[in-house]
């Protein structure tokens, strides 16, 4: 489809970047990231047009857009270009020009891969910089010297993919990521973008392997100069898989953000005060910083209860009622404790499911004069029902 009408159109449609990488790979990627030699805006409209779908996004000065199709798919499309970096962090600036320069802007081989969309020699390999080779043996190389200067990004790029695929770093790679670290490159790249890359990072599946080579290469304080990722952070987020599986096992309704709780043990060699204003300064939601400061002000004193020896099922309830899913996983991995893991699998499945039937409300309509009493009867009732003392039948139905 999307070739036919580049025929028409009489326009050069390649497919690029990381879906053509992971297509050689066989790893499943859904980005569509199209380039255009030629008017990008122009084809993106006609593709919209044809595909029954929309252009959801056009940037006229970048000559690209974005169309969504009626199945939901977005396809990005770029006219072929070549960026004049300002300085090291900056946004590029655009030019008009063809494939081989578009592609030679790009961060490493692998990624500088395209596929010809056109009818004619549909399906070919445009490989200018030996991707596929350094595809095949596990290799992530710049192009060109200034990679790391013009966008300091693609050194948290660099290894996110080292891990991600288990590849290395080539030798001249490794030798300008590592002049570029000492450089301070990374000094000049704005905390929204840092901030991206450290949410990508955090999204890995191997985030802890990331992490670990964060701190080897001592890019960490670029974040924040005390923060660091020891043997023991390590240790305990090797236990993170672990506790997505059990979660997963638990079948409860609440999907686990797994990133956050690698966050939580990132942030653990800071104070609250720091890490809460590193947080803000990320743009981290509130409702995260929430979960950071809980597990820096209150974890110890909710591990000492849940490991007490006669605790009842109402003094865990009430102790572990406002906290989050995240949190509650944290406790557990932490703890490294099977009773703690216990309680909360009790908590999850059963304490805080159990709900009183009657309300302040029921009781006032049965003409009873509301006052403080209702509040303690009503939270007396729920105790006993939790710690089993109440036996209570379903009113029928
Ligand atoms: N790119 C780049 N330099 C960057 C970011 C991106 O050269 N700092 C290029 C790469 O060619 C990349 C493409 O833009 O393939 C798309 O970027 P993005 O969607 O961020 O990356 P992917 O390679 O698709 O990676 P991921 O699988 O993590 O989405």
């Amino acid at each position: 489809e999307i070739g036919k009408i580049a025929d028409n159109l009489e326009l050069d449609v390649y497919i690029v970047g990381g879906f053509v990488r992971d297509l050689i790979l066989g790893v499943e990627n859904f980005d569509f990231d199209i380039v255009v030699e030629g008017n990008g805006i122009k084809f993106a409209r006609e593709l919209a047009e044809e595909l029954e779908g929309e252009v959801i996004e056009e940037h006229q000065e970048f000559g690209t857009a974005c169309v969504a199709t009626r199945l939901g798919l977005k396809l990005d499309v770029a006219s072929c270009r070549v960026e004049y970096y300002q300085s090291p962090g900056a946004l590029p600036e655009v030019e008009a020009s063809d494939l081989k320069q578009d592609l030679f802007r790009r961060d490493f081989t692998l990624n500088a891969l395209a596929i010809k969309l056109n009818s004619e020699r549909f399906g070919k390999l445009i490989d200018f910089f030996g991707g596929k080779e350094d595809l095949e043996a596990g290799l992530i190389r710049i192009l060109h010297n200034f990679s790391f200067i013009d966008d300091p990004t693609r050194i948290f790029r660099a290894l996110r993919f080292v891990n991600r695929y288990d590849f290395e770093l080539g030798q001249i790679t490794r030798e300008l990521m590592e002049h570029a670290i000492d450089q301070k490159v990374v000094e000049g790249v704005s905390l929204g973008r840092l901030s991206n890359e450290l949410e990508l990072i955090l999204k890995e599946e191997t985030a802890a392997e990331i992490l670990s080579d964060l701190e080897e290469f001592d890019l960490l304080k670029f974040f924040h100069p005390q923060l660091s990722w020891t043997a023991k952070q390590s240790k305990l987020a090797s236990e993170i898989p672990w506790a997505e599986r059990w979660v997963e096992e638990l079948e409860i309704e609440e999907e686990l953000a797994v990133w956050q709780l690698y966050l939580l043990l990132l942030v653990n060699p800071l104070s609250v005060a720091e890490a809460k204003s590193l947080l803000t300064e990320l743009k981290i939601s509130n409702d995260i910083i929430a979960k950071v400061e809980f597990i820096k002000e209150s974890d110890k004193e909710k591990l000492e209860l849940l490991r007490e020896f006669n605790v009842q099922p109402s003094e865990v309830y009430n102790s572990l009622k406002s906290l989050s899913l995240e949190e509650l996983v944290y406790l557990v991995i932490v703890s490294e404790n099977t009773e703690v893991k216990d309680w909360i699998e009790f908590y999850l499945l059963e304490l805080r499911r159990i709900e009183l039937q009657v309300t302040g409300k029921d009781i006032i309509e049965l003409g009873y004069e509301p006052g403080p009493c209702f509040e303690k009867a009503l939270q007396a009732v729920k105790t006993k029902k939790l710690n089993g003392e109440l036996e209570t039948y379903e009113a029928e139905r």
